[in-house]
């Protein structure tokens, strides 16, 4: 008889969002762009970007440290820390090496995971799998990202669809109610080059061309972004589903990444579930990459749209190409 894996639970999430709101009428005054356009086409009209001297770890640290108030644990007694983020402070040490010492978790054992949007889900799936195996009791799983610093300011195309921001939980085992149902997870490495920085790192290292030639910046083919996105996470979203033995008619919250308005649509609708049923907070920050759900997931609970017993869906979609989804008991 197979044994049933034991449940990992939310013990508390934390979010961070930098004050600074830029508008798209902020925006139109630096590229070629208008309010309408952006807002037709990607549902975004604010995001926030951070200051030059807050870095991903700054913003992580304060998201972790609401997390861990909210779930009642100290620093000290955190065995593992996984960060998210596809913009880390810098490339050694690992940003949450960093966010470890901001916050004192001396006691864990802390890593970088780079899955761009997808990362979080990834990194839940990390931590679960460590509590889970018994080899501790606090995991702090983080999503932290400042977009504002690879973005091309140049490039319309890109610029106006990301912000920064950060979110975090605290994960723990349960009593076998709540956590993690089921998780479904996928890459294809084939279609890198969809969504990309092709410099700075060890294969082309930054030099003065490079810079000029703004290839140290996120370069995106948005419309096959577009249709790989709509097509994969329907996919993770039937794997997580059908491995929880539910369907789109037994979940109350759909909580996905929040690239734009229109994936979100097309992945409810084939998903079976009402727009009334889906977290939507794209139009307030733009797309924070990893940070996305965490920071979705943190408001949804404060706003009471997640109660005891409901059973929330998240699907998430990313560069690599990366993508999952995930169905949690609360
Ligand atoms: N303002 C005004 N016009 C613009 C802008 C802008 N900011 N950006 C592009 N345009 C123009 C283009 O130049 C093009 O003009 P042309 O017809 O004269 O050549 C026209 O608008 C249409 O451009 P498209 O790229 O075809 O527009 P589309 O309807 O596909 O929307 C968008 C573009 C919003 C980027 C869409 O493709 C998209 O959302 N893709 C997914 C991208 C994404 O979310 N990436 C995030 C990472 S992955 C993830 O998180 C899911």
């Amino acid at each position: 008889m197979k044994h049933p894996k034991p449940m990992v639970e939310f013990a508390g999430t934390g979010r961070f969002l930098p004050e600074r709101v830029v508008t798209n009428d902020d925006l139109s005054k630096i590229v070629d762009t208008n309010d309408e356009w952006i807002r037709t086409r990607t549902g975004i009209s604010t995001r926030r970007i951070s200051d030059d001297a807050t870095g991903a770890s700054h913003m992580g640290a304060e998201a972790a440290r609401r997390a861990m108030e909210k779930a009642g644990v100290d620093p000290g007694e955190v065995d593992l820390l996984v960060v998210s983020t596809a913009t880390p402070d810098r490339w050694l040490p690992s940003t949450a090496c960093d966010m470890q010492a901001l916050l004192g978790a001396d006691n864990a054992f802390a890593f970088d995971l780079t899955a761009a949007c997808a990362g979080w889900l990834y990194a839940l799936s990390m931590a679960e799998g460590f509590l889970a195996a018994g080899r501790g009791e606090v995991a702090l799983v983080v999503g932290t990202e400042k977009m504002s610093a690879i973005v091309d300011w140049t490039d319309r195309a890109t610029c106006v669809l990301f912000g920064d921001g950060a979110g975090a939980a605290v994960l723990k085992t349960s009593d076998g109610q709540r956590g993690i149902i089921s998780s479904y997870h996928r890459s294809d490495g084939n279609l890198g080059e969809l969504l990309w920085r092709p410099a700075g790192g060890s294969r082309m290292p930054l030099d003065a061309d490079v810079v000029a030639r703004g290839d140290h910046c996120l370069r995106m083919s948005g419309r096959e972004i577009f249709k790989h996105a709509v097509r994969s996470m329907a996919e993770a979203c039937d794997n997580a589903l059908q491995a929880a033995g539910m369907t789109g008619s037994d979940i109350d919250l759909l909580v996905p990444h929040q690239a734009n308005i229109r994936i979100i649509e097309a992945t409810a609708k084939y998903s079976g579930i009402d727009m009334d049923r889906v977290y939507v907070n794209v139009d307030r920050y733009g797309n924070m990459s990893s940070a996305s759900i965490p920071v979705a997931l943190d408001e949804a609970l404060e706003e009471g749209r997640i109660e005891p017993g409901m059973k929330v869906l998240s699907a998430t979609f990313g560069a690599g190409l990366t993508w999952g989804a995930m169905v949690w008991s609360f």
